[in-house]
């Protein structure tokens, strides 16, 4: 947590509108709100939602949401203090760390760890540009890497000796269990001496989207094993989250709408130097379901090219079927004379490769092609156990649109009958463990509507809460609508402004609700006031009634306070007329 005043400030000083279109220029105001196609998952009618009132966002698509702070966050990929930073560098306020006076533990570290990450990045590059670097410049020269790319991709090399890296961020004071956290030493078990974790390879800095190093990968310079090392994981680096590339890539990604996926580092550098500005690469990985549903939020066209041999052609077809399970759609280029991307560059130039690019085939085709493939003659047997096969990358399409499509593909090429393929694509489904992820858990419908209206009406006029006096939690009767209500009721004064905001740090489950209610428009000719007060006469006489009918119902046994409870309902109710 942060000084309260410094993040106040901040707030104070910027507009949520203007930061969200920073990134969001398609921003636009409509009535109250400002709405955009969201920039968290992909879509084309917009339901991204900044409310300036509120000083929050809300996708009603995606579900993602808060203020000004998790905007950045979460699409910067920061953490809470390095959001802060640069939102008081935009509002051209001073900011120090030392303005976070209780930084959690976990947090402080992530800062360190990034720190000697980016101390470890600058000691690399500046290796591989002193004499002890020249082998390793000859080697990415001979790998036809200019220097251009080389310092926008800040390569570096390691040094073949034991510990020149450590000693370097020792003597900058960061601790050796820290290089260790941070996966760049390692501890020797014998005396928990520490040495470099790479050593005599090129290193290739992993960085989040924003270009925060977070790992390494390193290729080693001569022969030896692995030929490729990654960072371990740390709390910094998930190898299954993060795409190499990525920082250089997002801007060409995010103008073209196009991904390209390829297999390596080499792979990527050599595309973006070609002018390819749309290529990432998992890290030595398959593809996995983290990966896709980011790039699903940035791009509508993902080509997939992997090298050209048994391995690549089996990634492609899971990575292609691992999109799918994410809900997008992708395609499957192919490159020949067994090159790899960065060999076929070389060799061919970025016309050839864009060609490639352009020719990639539906996954589906991209099967069919192989089994074709040199084959003469096909005997009924391998067609059967040929379309069974297909048939499986068919029932992971969601989209029955594009299924059909495929079943009738599949028919027509195989030359077999479409309902026989459809009969058998059903076995397949009704297959155990096949069945597809249930839909996200949505919010509770069964919520009373009045309760909801109430809570909706309070949260965007929290000085209202006034007229809420006479109304007790017990009053209303869904817990979540209780829980929300009685926080509402405790906000700080100095809360109550950013109601939203506040409630969602206090009940972060319920954040979808609370940000959908308060920037979803209220469908009352009332003013809010006089809805307010009419609301809670409703609720009250409501709460009422539901108290005695169950005093009623348990009349037997009741107490003489309940009795008089009883006695009083009852009366109350006359009076009201009803
Ligand atoms: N890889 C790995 N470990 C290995 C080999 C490969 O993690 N021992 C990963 C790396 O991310 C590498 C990718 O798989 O970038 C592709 O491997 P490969 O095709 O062998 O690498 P190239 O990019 O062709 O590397 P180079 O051209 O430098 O030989
Ligand atoms: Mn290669």
């Amino acid at each position: 947590m942060a000084s309260n005043s410094a993040i106040e400030s901040i707030r104070e000083k910027l507009d949520i509108v203007d930061v969200v279109k920073d990134y969001v220029p398609a921003l636009r105001r409509a009535g109250r709100n400002y709405k955009a196609p969201c920039p968290f998952h992909n879509e084309k009618t917009p339901s991204f939602t900044v409310s300036p009132d509120k000083q929050i966002f809300y996708c009603f698509g995606c579900n993602e949401g808060g203020d000004v702070f998790t905007f950045v966050m979460k699409i910067e990929g920061l953490t809470f203090p390095e959001a802060a930073r640069k939102l008081a560098q935009k509002a051209g306020l001073a900011w120090e760390d030392r303005h976070f006076t209780g930084l959690s533990a976990a947090d402080r570290e992530i800062l360190e760890i990034k720190k000697a990450l980016a101390a470890a990045c600058e000691f690399y590059k500046k290796f591989l540009f002193s004499s002890g670097g020249e082998k390793a410049r000859l080697y990415l020269g001979a790998r036809k890497i200019n220097k251009a790319t080389v310092e926008a991709f800040g390569l570096g090399y390691a040094p073949a000796n034991d510990n020149a890296m450590t000693q370097e961020l020792l003597g900058k004071g960061f601790s050796k269990d820290l290089l260790a956290r941070a996966g760049l030493s390692g501890l020797r078990d014998s005396d928990g001496s520490p040495y470099d974790y790479f050593r005599g390879r090129i290193m290739f800095p992993i960085r989040t989207q924003t270009g925060a190093v977070t790992a390494f990968g390193g290729r080693i310079l001569d022969s030896g094993e692995p030929k490729y090392l990654n960072s371990p994981e740390t709390p910094v680096f998930s190898k299954r989250k993060t795409l190499y590339g990525l920082d250089r890539a997002l801007a060409g990604i995010r103008k073209s709408g196009r991904l390209l996926l390829l297999e390596g580092y080499m792979d990527v550098i050599s595309a973006h130097q070609h002018g390819v500005d749309f290529a990432v690469a998992p890290l030595g990985t398959a593809l996995t379901l983290e990966h896709a549903s980011f790039i699903k939020r940035h791009a509508k066209d993902t080509i997939i090219m992997f090298d050209p041999d048994a391995a690549g052609i089996k990634a492609s077809v899971r990575a292609a079927e691992i999109f799918m399970e994410a809900g997008l759609y992708s395609r499957i280029a192919e490159l020949d004379k067994g090159l790899d991307p960065d060999e076929y560059l070389n060799e061919n130039g970025p016309e050839a490769f864009a060609q490639k690019i352009a020719d990639a085939a539906d996954p589906l085709d991209f099967r069919m092609n192989l089994f074709f493939k040199n084959r003469a003659a096909v005997s009924s047997q391998d067609k059967a156990r040929a379309i069974d096969a297909l048939l499986e990358t068919v029932s992971k399409q969601g989209d029955e649109i594009l299924k059909s499509e495929w079943v009738k593909n599949i028919a027509a090429r195989f030359e077999v009958s479409e309902v026989s393929v459809l009969q058998q694509l059903k076995k397949k489904s009704g297959e155990p463990g096949k069945e597809r992820k249930s839909e996200e858990a949505s919010v509770p419908l069964s919520m009373p509507a009045l309760e909801l209206g109430f809570i909706q009406l309070l949260l965007k006029n929290t000085e209202l809460t006034v007229c809420a006096e006479g109304l007790e939690e017990s009053d209303l009767s869904h817990p979540l609508t209780r829980r929300i209500f009685s926080e509402i009721k405790n906000l700080e004064p100095l809360n109550r402004a950013r109601a939203a905001a506040a409630l969602i740090e206090k009940l972060p489950e319920e954040a979808a609700l609370i940000m959908k209610l308060s920037v979803a428009d209220i469908a009352s000719d009332l003013d809010p006031a006089q809805n307010a007060a009419k609301t809670v006469k409703m609720l009250k006489k409501i709460s009422h009634e539901r108290r005695r009918k169950e005093l009623n119902k348990n009349y037997s046994t009741l107490t003489p306070s309940q009795l008089e409870e009883l006695k009083q309902l009852t009366e109350l109710r006359g009076k009201t007329g009803e």
